[in-house]
């Protein structure tokens, strides 16, 4: 009945259901549109729909509405990334002067895309550029042509992990001394995901010990040490193509958000393959608020012309912030 209701007015209020893997089984279910961030970003602003209905995270309903400014975005419930909320556009200003007084006067920014839309004004502003979980080694390659140091942020983890793929120094700002700083070719900010903190190398050790030959897939948010010994790291999309991949006898471990890695542990013959690489429920506590009826509530409301919950961005902000995402986007 709530299904049916959606259903039909999705069509009436000409509007997308788009959802992150991350998001409740009910609610993937229903989506017109699932993804990474990238792909959500890329084809939630190209739908031909006038209105975007987002299950996911503030960052993501924001990249939509700065991407397609003549939208509508709505988000069923206000959720925030706990990563995107450790830096504003006041902290990117204080960690520039830090460089600074570090004697780097100049830097190449790249915003991972877990950031508000004024950090992202804030990298337009100095030229730079944002990343995804999907893109980031291609979008690092361009950087490293502008022939500056590059600053990486909110999180460090994603930052480290693509200078030690490319054989880059990197260093941690507040973190590591002046002199690892000075000398390195990535300085990252000091934020990270809450969620992917979880992951351990004696998870690892664990699961290759109870299962030999078992592959370990994750996602670059973990932790240096876990992606360092992972078989497999990638984006949210990619991990999923990854393990439908592969043959169904192989056992996997992964390394990401509880929803999406329960929606890949189908049985064969009653036996498990695919594990959550971990002893606790990696769960992202906003990505799990929103339910359908909170959907259902939401195109309600857009019905009876008292919407709530609406994207909506300052111009100026939005319109800086949308030089760094075409940018990627060319790039991508
Ligand atoms: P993806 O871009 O890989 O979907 O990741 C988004 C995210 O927030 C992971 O924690
Ligand atoms: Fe943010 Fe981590 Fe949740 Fe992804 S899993 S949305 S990075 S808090």
């Amino acid at each position: 009945m709530m299904k049916m209701r959606i259903k039909e007015l999705l069509k009436e209020l000409d509007a997308l259901l788009v959802a992150h893997y991350y998001q409740r089984d009910e609610v993937v279910e229903m989506a017109d549109l699932t993804g990474d961030s990238l792909e959500l970003s890329r084809k939630a602003s190209a739908s031909e729909k006038s209105k975007i209905i987002f299950c996911g995270v503030g960052f993501m309903g924001q990249s939509v509405k700065i991407l397609a400014p003549n939208k509508r975005v709505f988000m069923p419930k206000i959720a925030c990334c706990s990563m995107a909320r450790m830096i504003d556009d006041s902290y990117f200003d204080t960690s520039i002067a830090q460089l600074k007084e570090c004697g780097i006067t100049e830097v190449f920014p790249i915003t991972y895309i877990n950031s508000n839309a004024e950090v992202k004004a804030r990298v337009a502003e100095l030229g730079g550029v944002v990343c995804t979980s999907s893109n980031a080694s291609r979008i690092l390659k361009y950087a490293l042509e502008q022939k500056k140091k590059i600053f990486f942020l909110p999180d460090f983890c994603l930052g480290q992990n693509l200078a030690r793929e490319n054989g880059l120094k990197s260093a941690i700002l507040g973190v590591d001394s002046v002199d690892k700083i000075k000398n390195a070719d990535v300085i990252c900010y000091y934020g990270f995901c809450s969620v992917h903190q979880l992951f351990s190398t004696k998870d690892i050790d664990f699961y290759r010990t109870k299962y030999p030959g078992i592959l370990i897939a994750v996602h670059p948010e973990c932790q240096p040490e876990v992606v360092e010994r992972a078989d497999f790291v990638g984006s949210t999309s990619q991990i999923i193509k990854f393990v439908q991949g592969l043959d169904c006898n192989q056992k996997v471990a992964v390394g990401t958000e509880f929803n999406l890695v329960n929606r890949l542990r189908v049985p064969v013959n009653g036996i498990q393959n695919t594990f959550v690489l971990s002893s606790t429920k990696p769960e992202c506590p906003t990505m799990n608020e929103t339910g359908i009826e909170d959907v259902l509530k939401c195109l309600e409301a857009i019905k009876k012309n008292k919407p709530f919950n609406e994207v909506l961005l300052n111009e100026n902000i939005a319109k800086k912030a949308k030089q760094a995402l075409d940018k990627m986007l060319e790039l991508s």
